[in-house]
């Protein structure tokens, strides 16, 4: 047997094609158009590449973007009255902070200064909170796109069934064993503490598998079971320059019911969800 592969990028360019149609039709009635403001501080370069990506997928929405870019050495109080003033601004829907910071700048202090009607990566403590509570509003849009992968794929019935995800992050691990528990699955997360025998245990009965671990091929594709759903959250560069995932894809391929290819898989589809999530922001600015 082999896997059939999630094909990420077609999924989202199905995506962001529905949201163009909506947006111009909304923008007909003589609405002004969505606008997302994107900040990224320093030169950090696969930062860099993810907000040129965001920028792109914005103009193939028909959706405003503003580029802040801001120099490395600036202050939190800088950033913060930045933050404020896009709060401030009306015709602003969704405000994003690119990350990693530089080290000298706080996140957490970031994520709660976004207004979380605008907080498009989903990230506010109170959208976090709303996602725990069983009644989401903004979701975080990677493990929220992997969601829509998984639904496409196996159906809309997720209940009932095994799912473990590797790596506890504030942006993927997390949020996605919420997303998941919200579906009604099983859920087992797995660690950086976590003994490699107990993951590979844990990997060996689960029906959906996330890997989020941030290490090239670091997960066997031995390890899965036969014919379940494999989710790569990794991208890493390797040293011909050419990209990799968190799995050992050519392993996993050979028994694994489906998965999703890097690149192709997840990034795409973490970009149209950050558009849906900026496109639902301004249509509750504009109701
Ligand atoms: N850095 C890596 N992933 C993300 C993301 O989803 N949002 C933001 N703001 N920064 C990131």
């Amino acid at each position: 047997m082999t896997a059939q592969l999630i094909d990420g990028k077609a999924m989202a360019a199905d995506i962001r094609a529905q949201i163009k149609d909506e947006v111009e039709a909304l923008v007909a009635q003589g609405n002004r158009r969505p606008a997302l403001a994107v900040i990224l501080v320093g030169s950090d370069p696969a930062s860099q590449i993810y907000v040129r990506n965001k920028h792109r997928a914005c103009e193939n929405c028909g959706i405003k973007s503003l580029a802040y870019e801001l120099d490395a050495s600036v202050s939190q109080d800088e950033l913060n009255a930045l933050i404020d003033k896009l709060n401030a601004d009306d015709t602003i829907d969704g405000i994003l902070v690119q990350f990693p910071l530089p080290d000298h700048l706080k996140e957490s202090e970031v994520v709660e200064r976004i207004s979380a009607k605008k907080d498009v990566d989903g990230f506010h403590p109170y959208n976090v909170g709303r996602l725990v509570q069983r009644i989401p509003y903004i979701c975080a849009a990677t493990p929220h796109g992997i969601m829509t992968m998984l639904r496409k794929t196996l159906g809309d019935n997720l209940k009932g069934k095994s799912a473990v995800v590797v790596g506890a992050s504030n942006i993927v691990g997390r949020p996605m064993a919420l997303e998941l528990l919200l579906a009604g699955c099983t859920v087992t997360v797995t660690h950086r503490f976590t003994p490699l025998e107990t993951t590979k245990a844990m990997l060996k009965q689960a029906d959906i598998a996330v890997v989020a671990v941030g290490k090239p091929r670091f997960i066997d594709g031995s390890w899965f079971k036969d014919g379940s759903c494999i989710i790569d959250v990794g991208i890493n560069r390797m040293e011909n320059g050419k990209l990799c995932g968190d799995v050992d894809f050519d392993k996993a391929y050979d028994h694994v019911g489906f998965i999703t290819p890097v690149p192709g898989g997840v990034g795409p589809m973490t970009i149209a969800t950050l558009m849906q999530n900026t496109f639902e922001a301004y249509k509750s600015h504009i109701a």
